[in-house]
């Protein structure tokens, strides 16, 4: 199995919130592990809980640097992330692994989760900002 590799497809080149997404990133790696190391249901809830806690400090921090530069699509991006986090309690609520299908669903879960959002509007409001820092009498 190969693991959640961060690669420059992934980068916004925001260096915050680059080095949350990496964290973000570790923690999916060690669900993998848990997952694959035959780990019980109550450990990977735990992992999953731990990803939905550092995920919302991490939409936090965005959601701070959208505000303090007034970004406009501030509303549909901070939209994004409360649906990320519902999705996200509804899958650690439901969620089982007593098959090979469910426990390699599980593995995915949370890079296909994460990694349109970061592709798409990370992506995009990482370029704004860095476009803002550029601007005379901005920062
Ligand atoms: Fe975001
Ligand atoms: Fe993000």
């Amino acid at each position: 199995m190969d693991w959640i590799a961060w690669d420059d497809t992934l980068d916004t080149g925001h260096a915050g919130m680059d080095a949350d997404h990496k964290e973000l990133a570790e923690l999916f790696n060690l669900l993998r592990d848990a997952v694959e190391r035959g780990a019980g249901k109550a450990a990977c809830a735990q992992v999953l809980d731990d990803i939905i806690r550092r995920a919302q400090t991490h939409f936090e921090l965005e959601q701070r640097l959208m505000t303090q530069h007034r970004y406009p699509k501030a509303e549909q991006h901070a939209a994004e992330h409360a649906m990320l986090i519902g999705q996200a309690l509804d899958y650690r609520e439901g969620f089982d692994m007593d098959s090979a299908t469910a426990r390699s669903a599980l593995m995915r879960f949370p890079e296909v989760w994460l990694a349109f959002h970061i592709l798409f509007s990370d992506k995009e409001l990482a370029a704004f900002l860095a476009r803002t820092r550029d601007t005379p009498g901005e920062q």
